[in-house]
């Protein structure tokens, strides 16, 4: 009969329920192309200190090799017994090459070993993630660009605020996004440390050279003590973390986007590529993508808050509470993925009603600026602040706006108005008096669109 791995110690079998429990073959397996990297790095490192000859180093290679390849062609047909990749690929290996097979695994543990994996992945998954991000960004910014015209209320508290640009709302949220790109930066050298050669707590009796495993796999720095090279699972919070946090910008920006999709609003429509229907109402064109996106994001803390509960009160180094690591991770990964992908084709295709939100501004959001025009001359801002509101009281007992007030009414309010108070009407100029950096006037646009450039490059 066949011997599990570890099965030397062991007389008796494990319970049925138990294998499985414990089997983590059928989500680790997307590691594969990680962990055969990770075990012809590993076989160079015993050659190069004789644990391996030449010769055997060259065979070991290929049957990894063909290992690797059998998972790209999807032949590689898992064993009952295999636990998980590890197990899964030394195995097969053994399979082919025969007991050379046996001298991998010499010095090395599942425990440095899976952290290593997990850690190549993860590199290669975060540069896929940096360049969606990428992608989103940018299309909020060519967005940004072409549609500088069109003007809208800017809100707070969802009620009518002041005038701003379109494009000055959508560089609001691309700002986040460029935090999150940085951020996400940040962290790769946090998770390109490498635990090979960390065994199984105790470090490497074989002196294999770390160095020259971390040269191999494109590790930018070792794990300089080797039971936290086997128990450190922070890299994985770190992306949860950060994935909780780009889903909460993403969660705005689709909660904004939905209520700019309603009738009552009307200014945008999402491309027919990102609603659906309802099953009962004909006429309904839902933004599920967005909804989607605002609702991804609960899922997306359940992973990070769960995987802490997880790791809180752990003994050190390793623990099989650690497998738990993955499917959060993985499921993160996917998600966070798909989430930029679906953002940046809903950004890019959807209408943008510039006549509507034209529309929204009504007369009541220049209100600042016509505190603004008395205080150009020299009256103090807390006064202007009350005569505004005044005139904001007698055109809302008029029934009219505060432009259709006569400079009469004005001079009546204040000692200061003049003629030229019809000028403060006149939305475009609103936007355009906000020239200091970070505003929306043309030129402070300009300055937030080659700062977001640069960002990408
Ligand atoms: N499948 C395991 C995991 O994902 C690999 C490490 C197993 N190590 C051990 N000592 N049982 O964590």
């Amino acid at each position: 009969t066949k011997q599990k791995l570890w099965g030397g110690r062991f007389t008796g079998t494990t319970d049925p329920l138990m294998h499985a429990f414990n089997q983590s073959l059928k989500y680790d397996q997307r590691m594969h192309a990680a962990d055969i990297r990770g075990s012809i790095a590993y076989a160079k490192a015993l050659a190069r200190v004789g644990i391996l000859t030449r010769d055997e180093e060259a065979k070991m290679i290929e049957g990894l090799q063909a290992v690797g390849r059998e998972w790209d062609n999807g032949q590689f047909t898992p064993a009952p017994d295999d636990e998980d990749i590890h197990t899964a690929n030394e195995r097969r290996l053994s399979e082919l090459i025969g007991p050379l097979g046996g001298k991998l695994h010499t010095g090395r543990s599942r425990n440095d070993q899976v952290a290593t994996d997990m850690r190549l992945w993860l590199l290669g998954e975060a540069e896929d993630v940096l360049s969606s991000l990428k992608g989103l960004v940018r299309v909020m910014v060519e967005r940004a660009d072409k549609e500088r015209d069109i003007l809208l209320p800017g809100y707070t508290h969802l009620q009518r605020g002041q005038p701003i640009r379109w494009s000055h709302f959508l560089l609001s949220h691309a700002f986040s996004f460029k935090n999150d790109l940085e951020r996400l930066q940040q962290l790769i050298p946090r998770i390109s440390v490498l635990p090979l050669g960390s065994g199984a707590l105790a470090g490497n009796p074989f002196a294999v050279d770390r160095e020259f495993l971390a040269k191999e796999l494109g590790f930018l720095s070792l794990a300089e003590n080797s039971m936290w090279g086997v128990g450190d699972r922070d890299f994985i919070v770190e992306f949860l973390m950060w994935s909780s946090l780009t889903m909460t910008h993403m969660s705005r920006l689709a909660e904004d986007l939905i209520i700019y999709s309603t009738a009552e609003f009307g200014f945008v429509a999402l491309s027919d590529a990102y609603s659906t229907g309802s099953s009962i109402m004909p006429q309904k064109k839902n933004p599920d993508s967005l909804e989607l996106l605002r609702g991804k994001s609960g899922r997306i803390f359940g992973n990070m808050s769960g995987f802490l509960m997880t790791l809180k009160g752990l003994p050190s180094t390793y623990n099989k509470d650690l497998q738990e690591d993955k499917e959060p991770l993985f499921d993160s990964v996917d998600n966070v993925s798909a989430s930029l992908k679906i953002a940046e084709g809903v950004i890019a295709t959807m209408t943008v009603h510039g006549d509507k939100m034209r529309a929204a501004l009504t007369m009541d959001v220049l209100a600042t600026d016509l505190a603004d025009y008395l205080v150009r001359k020299g009256v103090p801002f807390r006064e202007t602040h009350h005569v505004s509101g005044r005139a904001v009281a007698l055109a809302e007992a008029r029934g009219c706006q505060l432009n259709n007030l006569s400079v009469e009414d004005y001079e009546g309010l204040h000692e200061k108005f003049e003629d030229d108070v019809v000028q403060v009407f006149d939305f475009e100029a609103s936007v355009e008096r906000r020239t200091a950096i970070g505003g929306p006037s043309r030129k402070t646009l300009d300055r937030q669109i080659s700062v977001l450039r640069a960002a990408l490059d």
